[in-house]
């Protein structure tokens, strides 16, 4: 490869969003949290895709779509290396790195069989802390449990 820049491998959005560098087996996490499979814009996406920074990287572009800070720092559970942009008029107009949030709503389910939200219809809230090795972990608002990465299941 030189470094010539070639054509884009996943065609140019001339408004709306990009998530680049999500690692490839996340993609359809993060379509999933995004609710793409419910939206009427163009969504263009391509996975195992060549990263110098990553290795294998996914890419998600939505057109016409731009997304608030809340829906973009849950995916940031599940893709950490993300980066969002926003296109505008064919431009890169803005380039954030996704971070962490420091509490989360509903969007995993708690690893308690018996906390109150996996018996009635109450949503699910966490604080997001780091184990010693730098893991992601949800501790549960309601009864206090860890859901650890590994244990992890989003709605
Ligand atoms: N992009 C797009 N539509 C445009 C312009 C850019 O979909 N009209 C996408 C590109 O495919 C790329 C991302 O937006 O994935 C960022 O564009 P750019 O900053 O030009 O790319 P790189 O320099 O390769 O970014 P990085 O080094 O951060 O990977
Ligand atoms: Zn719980």
């Amino acid at each position: 490869m030189n470094n010539k820049r070639k054509e884009l491998i996943v065609s140019a959005i001339s408004n709306g969003t990009v998530i680049d560098h999500i690692p490839a087996e996340n993609v359809y996490q993060v379509f999933k949290m995004l609710k793409l499979d419910k939206t009427s814009h163009q969504v263009y996406f391509g996975t195992n895709l060549e990263s110098k920074k990553y290795g294998r990287k996914g890419i998600i572009k939505i057109s016409d779509t731009y997304f608030q800070d809340e829906v973009i720092n849950k995916i940031a559970l599940v893709a950490p290396t993300a980066t969002l942009i926003e296109i505008r008029d064919y431009e890169v107009y803005s380039k954030v790195s996704v971070s962490i949030p420091t509490s989360i709503e509903g969007i995993v389910k708690c690893f308690n069989p018996n906390c109150v939200t996996n018996k009635e219809e109450v949503t699910t809230k966490f604080e997001v802390l780091t184990d010693e090795t730098g893991k992601l972990k949800l501790a549960c608002h309601y009864c206090e449990k860890i859901t650890n990465k590994n244990n992890m299941v989003f709605f």
